[in-house]
C-alpha cells in the first residue's frame, strides 16, 4: 500500500518534470539544426573557396543530387546552428571538427563520412583492423582542400602532391614504420620507385580477406601481377602451391629477389638429407655459389618439362 503510494508520487513528480514547460528550462541547449551553406560562407569564404576545387566541393556545394549532398558543409560537420548563434569559434557549437585534439569520438568523424560510403571498397570498414584500432578516414585524407589528383590522400609533408602511388605509399607509412623500412632493403618491388603501393595488394578500408588483402590469399595476391607463377604445372613444387610468402616476404628483403632467407638456406630449411645431401659445402661449391640450389634447380617454381620432377629443366 504505501509503496504504490510512493510510486505514484515519483511518477507525478517524473511527469511534472519532463512536462515540456520545464525540460525545456532544464535543458537550454536546444538541439542544433542545419544553417545552410550559405550561413557558412559569411564567415568561411576562404574554407568555401579551397573546398570548392575538391570532387566532394564541387558536388556538394554545386551540384548537390542526394538530401545528404544538400546539407552540403555540415553533411560531414553536422548541424551548424549553434555554431552561427555562438558566433562560431574553435570548439564551439558541437560541429565535428576532425581536429586530433578535439572531445569528439572517431567514431563520430568515421561515422559522418560512412553515411555517404558505406558502399563500394568501403564495405568492410567497420570490420577492418584499422576501424577496430581506431583509425580515421582523416588520418589518410585530407579533404577541405585537393591535395592529390584523385583519392584526396592526406598532406604528408611535401611528399604526397602529384606521385599518386608514392602518396599512397607515404600515407600508410606514417604509421607502418617497420613497412617503411623493409621497403629500403636491397630487394624489394617497386614501390620506392612509385610503380607500385601498398594499395594495390591491400585495401586500407577492409576486405573479407586476411591482413586486408584484396585478393583472397597471398598467392592469389601474387599471381595477380605475376601470372606466369600460377601454371598449372606438370611437377608442382608444394611449397610454391601452398603459399610464396613460405619462401619470399612480400615487403623487402636484403637478400636477393625478396627470399626470407639466402638460397640456399631457403632451400634447406626445409630439405636437409636427400640423394645429395642439402648442408651447404665450401663457398666456391656449385652447391653455395651464385644462385646455389637454383643453379642446377631453376624451375623451382614448377616445370613442366616431362623429366622436369626434380625441377631441373
Ligand atoms: C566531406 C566532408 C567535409 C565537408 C563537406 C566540409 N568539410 Fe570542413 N573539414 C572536413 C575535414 C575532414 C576537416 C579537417 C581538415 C581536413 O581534412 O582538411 C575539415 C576542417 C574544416 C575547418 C577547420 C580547419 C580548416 O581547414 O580551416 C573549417 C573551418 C571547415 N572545415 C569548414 C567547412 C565549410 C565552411 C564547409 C562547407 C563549404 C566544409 N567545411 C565542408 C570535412 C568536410
Ligand atoms: C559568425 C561567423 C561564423 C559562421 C557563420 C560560421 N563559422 Fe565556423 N568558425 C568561425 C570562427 C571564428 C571559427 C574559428 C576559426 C579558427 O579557429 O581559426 C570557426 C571554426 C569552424 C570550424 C573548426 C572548428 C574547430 O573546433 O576546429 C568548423 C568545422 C566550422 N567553423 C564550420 C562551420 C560551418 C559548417 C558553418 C556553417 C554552418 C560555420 N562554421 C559558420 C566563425 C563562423
Ligand atoms: C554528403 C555525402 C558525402 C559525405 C558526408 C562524404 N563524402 Fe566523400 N564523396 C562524396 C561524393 C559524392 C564523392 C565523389 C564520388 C565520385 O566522384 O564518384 C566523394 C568522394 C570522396 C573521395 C574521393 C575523392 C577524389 O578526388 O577522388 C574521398 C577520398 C572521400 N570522398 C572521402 C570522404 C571522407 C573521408 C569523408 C568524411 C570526412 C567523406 N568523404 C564524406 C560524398 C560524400
Ligand atoms: C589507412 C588509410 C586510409 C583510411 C583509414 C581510409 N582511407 Fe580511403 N583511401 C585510402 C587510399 C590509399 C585510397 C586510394 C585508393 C586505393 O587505391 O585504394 C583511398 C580511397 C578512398 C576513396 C576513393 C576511391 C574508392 O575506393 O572509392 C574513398 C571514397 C575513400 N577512400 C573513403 C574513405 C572513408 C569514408 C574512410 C573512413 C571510413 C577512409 N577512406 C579511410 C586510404 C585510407
Ligand atoms: C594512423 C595510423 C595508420 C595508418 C596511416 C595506416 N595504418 Fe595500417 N594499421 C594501423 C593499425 C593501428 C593497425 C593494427 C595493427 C595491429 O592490430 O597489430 C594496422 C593494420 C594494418 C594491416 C594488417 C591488417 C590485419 O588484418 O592484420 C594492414 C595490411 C595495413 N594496416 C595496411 C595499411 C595500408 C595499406 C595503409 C596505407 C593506405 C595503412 N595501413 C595506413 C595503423 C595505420
Ligand atoms: C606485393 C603485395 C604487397 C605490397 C605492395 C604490400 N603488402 Fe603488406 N602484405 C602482403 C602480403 C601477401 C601479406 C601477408 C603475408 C605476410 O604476413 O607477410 C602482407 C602483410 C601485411 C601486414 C600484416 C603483417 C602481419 O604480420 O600481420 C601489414 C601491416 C602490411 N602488409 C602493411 C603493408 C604496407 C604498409 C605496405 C606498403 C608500404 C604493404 N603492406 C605493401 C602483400 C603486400
Ligand atoms: C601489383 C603488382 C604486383 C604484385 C601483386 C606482386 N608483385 Fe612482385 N613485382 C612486381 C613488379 C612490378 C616487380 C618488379 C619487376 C621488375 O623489376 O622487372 C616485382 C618483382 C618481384 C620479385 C623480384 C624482386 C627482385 O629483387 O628481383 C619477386 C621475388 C616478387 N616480385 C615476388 C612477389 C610475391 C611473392 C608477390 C606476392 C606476395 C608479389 N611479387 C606480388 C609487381 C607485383
Ligand atoms: C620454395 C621457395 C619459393 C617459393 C615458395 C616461391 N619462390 Fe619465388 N623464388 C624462389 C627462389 C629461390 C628464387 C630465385 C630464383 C633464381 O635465383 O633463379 C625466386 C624468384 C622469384 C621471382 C623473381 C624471378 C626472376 O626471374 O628474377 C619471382 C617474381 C618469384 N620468385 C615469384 C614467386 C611467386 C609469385 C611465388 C608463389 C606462387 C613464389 N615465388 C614462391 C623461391 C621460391
Ligand atoms: C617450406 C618447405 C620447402 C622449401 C623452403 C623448399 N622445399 Fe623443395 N619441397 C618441399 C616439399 C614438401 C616437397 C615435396 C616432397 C615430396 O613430394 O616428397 C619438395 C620437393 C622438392 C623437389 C623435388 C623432390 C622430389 O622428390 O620430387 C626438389 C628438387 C626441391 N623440392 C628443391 C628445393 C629447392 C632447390 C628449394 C630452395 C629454392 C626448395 N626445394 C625449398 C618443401 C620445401
Ligand atoms: C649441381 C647441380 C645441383 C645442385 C647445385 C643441387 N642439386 Fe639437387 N639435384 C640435382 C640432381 C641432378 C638431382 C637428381 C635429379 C633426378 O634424379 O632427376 C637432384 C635432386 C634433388 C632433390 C630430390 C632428392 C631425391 O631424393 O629425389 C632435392 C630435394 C634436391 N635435389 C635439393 C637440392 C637442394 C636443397 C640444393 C641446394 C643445397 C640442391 N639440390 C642443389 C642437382 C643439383
Amino acid at each position: 500500500m504505501r509503496h504504490s503510494v510512493v510510486t505514484a508520487l515519483v511518477a507525478s513528480l517524473l511527469l511534472l518534470l519532463t512536462h515540456p514547460v520545464w525540460s525545456a528550462e532544464a535543458q537550454p541547449a536546444q538541439k542544433a539544426t542545419y544553417a545552410g551553406d550559405q550561413v557558412c560562407k559569411a564567415c568561411h569564404a576562404a574554407q568555401v573557396e579551397k573546398f570548392s576545387k575538391t570532387r566532394m566541393g564541387k558536388i556538394t556545394l554545386y551540384n548537390a543530387r542526394t538530401n545528404l549532398e544538400k546539407q552540403s558543409c555540415e553533411s560531414c560537420h553536422g548541424p551548424g546552428s549553434e555554431h552561427v548563434a555562438k558566433g562560431g569559434g574553435k570548439g564551439v557549437g558541437g560541429l565535428i571538427s576532425y581536429r586530433k585534439d578535439s572531445d569528439e569520438s572517431v567514431q563520430a568523424q568515421n561515422e559522418s563520412c560512412i553515411q555517404c560510403h558505406r558502399g563500394g571498397s568501403q564495405t568492410y570498414w567497420e570490420a577492418s583492423a584499422h576501424a577496430g584500432r581506431g583509425v580515421s578516414c582523416v588520418d589518410c585524407h585530407t579533404l577541405m582542400e585537393k591535395t592529390t589528383d584523385r583519392f584526396q590522400l592526406a598532406k604528408v609533408g611535401d611528399q604526397t602532391p602529384f606521385f599518386n602511388k608514392r602518396a599512397q605509399t607515404e600515407v600508410c607509412n606514417q604509421c607502418h614504420l617497420q613497412r617503411k623500412a623493409a621497403l629500403q632493403r636491397s630487394s624489394h618491388m617497386p614501390l620506392r620507385e612509385g610503380k607500385l603501393s601498398c594499395a594495390d595488394c591491400h585495401n586500407p578500408h577492409g576486405t573479407p580477406n586476411p591482413v586486408m588483402l584484396k585478393q583472397a590469399s597471398t598467392n592469389e595476391n601474387c599471381y595477380s601481377c605475376h601470372t606466369e607463377r600460377r601454371g598449372p604445372f606438370m611437377w608442382e613444387h608444394v611449397p610454391v602451391m601452398e603459399n610464396c610468402g613460405n619462401c619470399h616476404d612480400p615487403h623487402g628483403s636484403n637478400n636477393d629477389r625478396l627470399l626470407k632467407v639466402t638460397d640456399p638456406r631457403v632451400c634447406t630449411s626445409c630439405h636437409i638429407y636427400d640423394r645429395h645431401p642439402g648442408t651447404p659445402r665450401g663457398r666456391t661449391s656449385v652447391f653455395f655459389f651464385n644462385r646455389s640450389c637454383t643453379n642446377c634447380h631453376s624451375q623451382i617454381h614448377g616445370s613442366n618439362h616431362p623429366a622436369g620432377k626434380r625441377f631441373t629443366r
